[in-house]
């Protein structure tokens, strides 16, 4: 099949029901701690995408015996101290920076070095803001240029407890950190700026030694060492971030009605309904319910309400961080100027999404001003695209794949966009969902 899409025609309206893939963030994390139990843990609608599988293949070349079935999945856990590391050992990321950094939090005590390689996406993302905190745990980390992938892990018979102080607002280190704290004798102590919060919501249900005190504007985390994980099944919930991608169309589609079902709605992940609601969007949690820690809703969007432009605050930045890009659309079609700022991070991503997110605009015709953490939009309600646009060589990240689809299918032209297979990563089956709302039933 072509890895090429052609879209000519927008979306009529549509009124619908649909359920998207399990969330990602949540998938991987039971990958890897459900291999460190102690025995058979399952999952139910676990997310089968790329870097998902790419997690359960770390684990396996780690001596994990995994097996999937269908949206299914059994771990046979080792115990805390259970992964066999083989001499010689290398670990392939590919393009997930979820796996890439957390995994090394679990692999602090490796007797044996082991490499850990990415994809050409994940080979120019930064490795520093992970090896800087885990060294002091008394752990060696060389890296390429000291910043990239491929890099190799030196374990330490004899870690140290560390105090951490995490600014960036990275889940991603913050959980690495907790992960290594787990594996070291005393306490570690972090202070995290907020961002999602899933290790911890785990580690509390699993009964693990840490302790989260919230304050205003960052965490502080007390973590030690764990003795035995049990083992844990999960039903996994639905993806905000892959729902966010329907969730604009929708905005963005007159007359047009849907519903999400069973999405996680942890209050560190809907930084998207926040502003959009702000923008006067209309977007509403249905039956609400709490599962393991995490906060599940059904999500009903009515479309086609005027949007207003936004000042967006920088405290709604790390609970949208991956929406950004999907976002700017809602804000090009706004009345007025939005700003959104404190956004640097987001071209340290599978791409440089900020840069994307301006290109997109300037080939919709959209007037911004990007910097290199800033991007102002000037809003056109009346917004309808006529030209051709062409959407290639974005490293394949799949959010610049799958925000030039909305777009399409939203404002009109005549698009080309490239690297189908890059939704492969997160979401593989949302083509099929876009080709279910045409479908008039
Ligand atoms: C993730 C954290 C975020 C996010 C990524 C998933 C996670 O990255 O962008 O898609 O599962 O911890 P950072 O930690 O780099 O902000």
């Amino acid at each position: 099949m072509s890895n090429l899409i052609l879209i000519k025609k927008k979306l009529q309206k549509f009124n619908k029901v649909i359920s998207v893939s399990g969330d990602k963030s949540i998938s991987i994390r039971w990958v890897l701690f459900a291999s460190l139990a102690s025995g058979l843990s399952k999952a139910e609608n676990l997310l089968i995408s790329e870097d998902v599988l790419a997690a359960i293949n770390t684990v396996r070349k780690l001596g994990i015996r995994v097996v999937i079935n269908g949206k299914f999945c059994k771990i046979y856990g080792n115990g805390v101290d259970g992964f066999k590391y083989r001499k010689n050992l290398i670990l392939n990321a590919k393009n997930s920076g979820t796996l890439g950094r957390l995994i090394l939090g679990f692999l602090v005590n490796t007797p044996n070095p082991i490499k850990i390689i990415g994809d050409k996406s994940l080979s120019k993302r930064d490795f520093k803001r992970i090896s800087d905190p885990l060294s002091k745990f008394g752990v060696i980390l060389k890296l390429k240029n000291k910043k990239n992938l491929p890099l190799t892990i030196y374990g330490s018979k004899n870690l140290k407890p560390i105090k951490y102080l995490e600014k960036k607002g990275s889940a991603q280190c913050k959980s690495a950190v907790i992960f290594a704290s787990l594996r070291t004798k005393g306490t570690t102590t972090i202070k995290a700026k907020k961002s999602r919060n899933h290790t911890e919501l785990m580690c509390k249900h699993l009964g693990l030694p840490i302790v989260v005190k919230s304050k205003k504007n960052y965490d502080e985390i007390k973590v030690k060492k764990a003795k035995k994980i049990k083992p844990f099944n999960y039903k996994i919930p639905s993806d905000i971030s892959s729902s966010a991608f329907f969730i604009v169309l929708t905005v963005l589609s007159k007359n047009s009605k849907l519903l999400i079902r069973n999405v996680n709605i942890n209050s560190s992940r809907i930084g998207i309904v926040h502003i959009l609601k702000r923008m006067g969007a209309s977007i509403f949690f249905k039956n609400k319910k709490t599962y393991k820690g995490e906060k599940i809703a059904n999500i009903e969007i009515t479309g086609g309400r005027s949007l207003n432009s936004i000042n967006c605050p920088s405290k709604l930045n790390s609970g949208a961080i991956d929406e950004f890009l999907i976002i700017f659309l809602i804000a090009a079609k706004a009345k007025g100027i939005s700003y959104f700022k404190d956004l640097a991070e987001l071209n340290q991503k599978e791409s440089p999404r900020l840069k994307w997110g301006a290109k997109i605009l300037n080939m919709m015709g959209v007037k911004n001003i990007v910097t290199n953490n800033s991007i102002k939009i000037y809003g056109n309600p009346q917004l309808e695209i006529k030209k051709k646009i062409v959407i290639k060589d974005y490293l394949k990240d799949h959010r610049v794949f799958m925000t030039s689809i909305v777009a399409a299918l939203t404002f009109g032209g005549n698009w080309k966009i490239y690297d189908k297979d890059s939704i492969k990563t997160s979401f593989p089956n949302f083509l099929k969902i876009i080709n279910n709302l045409k479908k008039n039933d």
